[in-house]
């Protein structure tokens, strides 16, 4: 009887030392746990006799009820003081400001804003995405838009050529198989018209290079292609594309423009599109003023070009134009310095760019 008395005592200034929840539940192991010193107590009653057992087990099962109560009063304990020790050291300074997840503080480059906006404006006419690969051939850059080998047209683009290969239609000037960086995406015209039976409606958004850098020209630069193929189509239809193209690009009601001629290889008659502004303390409003931009070629497609995609050109008819993406995209963001667009500076982008989650679209609105 001594000897349990003793156990409990010693047992409950355990559990009062436990300084925290490890700790006691060390002392409940010792205790109350499979091999525990109360445990074994009871295993032995199944060897005393009736009478024995009967008062011993009434006895240590008393001391394992104040045990199994002191345990458990001692764990509340241990438990708000834990908690009080977390709440004091996990201050909340709700001064601060909310950090932002991702998808809000990630921007938008305005060139790939732009991208998508002019993709929904020329989707929403009917017209599909085509693409081709920046490294194209001189053929397809070149000679099947109708640039004759040796025409100075080819000069007057700049050309990124790879080294020529074993192949004599890579030798430079032959206007065969020799690679190159593509200097405009009209070779996607070459490639859509290979591939596709008219009538065609393509926009082909994509990269393009050439060996030149300053204010508003980097090596490489960014241009939509449009082509259209069918038995009747002529320069209204193109004319309208482009008014309406324009009206919904800059968010304006209404845009004057002026066709002027010009000259493109691939094209007969070509013309150059600009657009009327008026520029104003850095601002730059289109459908007024005096100014007059240039944004856009534009053409016929030359009978050769289509003769050389296996069109025939006493059937089908068709217009092309080419357009540059950072010209517009500039224009109608306000930047000044195409360089800019490919510096990688996060603050410029924090202010030009544009929220993820926005997708432009004509419905919802273009840039909003
Ligand atoms: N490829 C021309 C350039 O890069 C732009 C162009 C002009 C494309 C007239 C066309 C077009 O499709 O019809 O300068």
């Amino acid at each position: 009887m001594t000897d349990l008395a003793a156990l409990e005592t010693q047992i409950i200034a355990d559990i009062a030392a436990a300084g925290d929840e490890a700790a006691l539940e060390a002392v409940r192991v010792a205790s109350l746990g499979k091999k525990g010193s109360i445990s074994a107590l009871l295993a032995t009653l199944g060897k005393m006799s009736p009478d024995e057992r009967k008062t011993q087990g009434a006895a240590i099962n008393l001391v394992k009820d104040k045990v199994t109560q002191a345990l458990a009063a001692r764990r509340e304990v241990l438990k708000s003081a834990a908690l009080d020790a977390r709440l004091a050291s996990e201050t909340v300074d709700v001064t601060l400001p909310v950090r932002e997840t991702a998808a809000e503080s990630g921007r938008i480059h305005p060139l790939s804003q732009v991208w998508d906006e002019l993709t929904a404006i020329f989707a929403d006419m009917g017209f599909s995405v085509a693409e081709g690969p920046d490294v194209e051939t001189d053929d397809y850059n070149f000679t099947k838009l109708n640039f004759p080998i040796g025409h100075p047209a080819r000069e007057m683009h700049d050309t990124f050529f790879f080294h020529p290969k074993e192949d004599p239609g890579s030798a430079p000037g032959a206007g065969g198989s020799r690679m190159l960086l593509r200097t405009h995406t009209s070779p996607v015209q070459v490639r859509t018209m290979l591939s596709q039976k008219p009538p065609i409606r393509v926009i082909c958004p994509g990269r393009t290079y050439r060996i030149d850098s300053d204010a508003t020209h980097t090596p490489q630069f960014h241009q939509v292609e449009g082509l259209v193929i069918d038995k009747g189509s002529h320069l209204g239809h193109l004319k309208w594309i482009l008014h309406e193209f324009c009206k919904a690009f800059f968010e304006v009601d209404h845009i004057n423009m002026r066709f002027r001629p010009s000259f493109f290889p691939f094209t007969e008659p070509s013309l150059e599109v600009d657009i009327q502004c008026r520029r104003d303390k850095g601002e730059i409003r289109f459908g007024e003023g005096e100014d007059w931009l240039e944004i856009l070629g534009c053409g016929m497609v030359h009978p050769n070009v289509l003769r050389a995609c296996g069109i025939d050109p006493d059937e089908y008819q068709g217009f092309a134009w080419g357009m540059g993406i950072d010209r517009i995209a500039m224009l109608k963001y306000g930047m000044s310095d195409l360089r800019q667009l490919f510096d990688s500076d996060v603050r410029w982008l924090q202010h030009y760019g544009f929220k993820p989650l926005e997708v432009p679209t004509l419905a919802g609105g273009l840039s909003s």
